[in-house]
């Protein structure tokens, strides 16, 4: 463990150079199972987040005159190199996240996987060639990379909200500033240091790390040559984001906070549905945007799904990451662990039962027991706020009307799931649910080969798919006049 610790860089990735920050100071990042101090590294200052865009700038023009198959083959090459070392990048992961290895080494092979989708979409970036209707002109349709971005990822998945930022940002041609975040930045030094063995030319990527991300991102966000945000984390910062890109008017993606409802009507496989909340819940330790917030179970079935649920969730091992058969690691923080306590006790004063689970657990590191609520009633905050830890809250519904408007009836608009064997209710269902994503009778939407985003109060813009290389080009169109021969 120590060697995994030491061999990682631990200063800022600027114009190719590790760095010292400005003035020298630095930063702990602690182990969230057993609160232990892992290493210090550096804590980036606002001319440090000058610096990075001063060489985001510069690279920018040569970077994107880089054949395509050349960038392309850059993030082939990283993504061959993350899938050799990834019990490597799984323990690191584990180390200053706290979920267990086999998760960690899910999320590995997932973020990889947005490299190997990006090395194949560098190349057909293409455009259009038609004659005018009235005749006497063509019209050419081409697509350029929007120029630098700011890209800010989340602490819950250290590395995929990384490179399914950075893989299309490299497959358009655009240079980066990333903002790790401050709880697990390690994961996203070592990427830049993998980037740069896979040949990602100096300045293309610039990592600063932070204690203060407002430090980080007003100089970036306030130089007009900087043309993108990318973020993903809460709504709440979302909203001062969008507000921050208006005077210069940089493009946005945001990827914003869920209240993903989990439908199961009475003809549901009860096996399947029962399995698919237990992934959607309890994925990342629930600590996920997209992780199944709260439970809505057809009457008939509810008493049968919470039995099996219960009984499920009753038998996942709990404990340190690293140690073995462990399947729910310690939430990030003790704030996090709060929040959670705070909802489930509220719930409970309104009447919900705790059927397993309702407590932390003694000691140091930040667990919380696998949970599920029955009989949780309407005004429950627990099914207005975003839970992120490994809470079920169950209520039932008594017809398909009553569970569309129950889980459409939230600001959020992320993710739904819903289990049917009924394939006319699963489509119509599924196309009435508002909201960006739909999983039918899987507990998992999150593919880099499918475009993952939100409406409403979960954002706009795609990541992933298609769609993900979009958010990083500008559409140009030439007119041609083509006079008679
Ligand atoms: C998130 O929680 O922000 C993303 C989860 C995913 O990609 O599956």
């Amino acid at each position: 463990m120590d060697d995994v610790i030491g061999r990682i860089p631990k200063q800022l990735f600027i114009d190719g150079k590790w760095q010292d920050s400005a003035d020298g100071s630095t930063f702990g990042v602690d182990d969230p199972g057993n609160e232990q101090r892992l290493c210090e590294i550096a804590d980036g200052q606002s001319a440090d987040a000058e610096a990075a865009v001063e060489a985001a700038v510069t690279a920018q023009e040569s970077w994107a005159r880089t054949p395509p198959r050349e960038r392309g083959e850059i993030l082939r090459r990283a993504f061959e190199l993350m899938t050799e070392r990834a019990d490597e990048l799984a323990l690191l992961m584990t180390l200053e996240m706290g979920k267990s290895l086999k998760e960690s080494r899910a999320e590995v092979i997932y973020a990889a996987e947005f490299f190997r989708w990006f090395s194949e979409e560098a190349v057909r970036i293409d455009g259009r060639y038609s004659p005018n209707p009235a005749g006497g002109g063509r019209t050419i349709v081409t697509r350029q990379p929007v120029g630098p971005c700011l890209l800010v990822t989340p602490w819950n998945f250290p590395l995929a909200m990384g490179t399914r930022k950075i893989g299309p940002a490299v497959a358009a041609g655009c240079t980066m500033i990333v903002k790790p975040p401050q709880l697990t930045p390690l994961s996203m030094l070592n990427l830049a240091a993998l980037l740069t063995e896979a040949g990602l030319p100096d300045g293309v990527l610039n990592v600063v790390s932070s204690t203060s991300a407002t430090r980080i991102v007003n100089p970036v966000l306030g130089d007009a040559r900087v043309r993108k945000m990318s973020f993903t984390g809460s709504t709440e910062v979302g909203r001062k984001l969008v507000e921050q890109c208006a005077p210069n008017l940089q493009r946005m993606s945001m990827e914003l906070g869920g209240n993903a409802p989990f439908l199961v009507f009475a003809d549901a496989d009860l096996d399947a549905a029962v399995q698919g909340a237990v992934t959607a819940k309890m994925r990342n330790n629930g600590e996920s945007c997209v992780a199944a917030n709260r439970f809505h179970v057809a009457e008939p079935v509810a008493e049968e799904f919470t039995r099996r649920l219960t009984e499920k969730m009753a038998g996942l091992r709990i404990g340190h990451g690293t140690e073995e058969g462990v399947s729910v690691g310690p939430l990030i923080s003790d704030g996090q662990r709060d929040k959670v306590i705070e909802l489930v006790g509220d719930a409970r004063d309104r009447g919900a039962t705790a059927t397993t689970g309702g407590e932390p657990l003694d000691g140091k590191g930040f667990f919380y027991r696998p949970t599920v609520l029955s009989g949780v009633p309407e005004g429950a905050r627990i099914l207005r706020e975003e839970v992120f830890g490994p809470v079920a809250p169950i209520t039932t519904f008594t017809d398909e009307d009553e569970a569309v408007a129950l889980a459409g009836d939230t600001e959020f608009g992320l993710v739904g799931y819903l289990f049917t064997r009924d394939l006319d209710r699963a489509i119509r269902v599924g196309e009435a649910l508002p909201t960006g994503m739909v999983g039918i009778n899987t507990g998992l939407v999150s593919n880099p080969a499918a475009p993952f985003g939100g409406v409403k109060a979960s954002g706009f813009g795609r990541e992933g798919g298609h769609e993900g290389i979009d958010e990083y080009l500008d559409t140009k169109y030439l007119a041609v006049a083509v006079g008679a021969h």
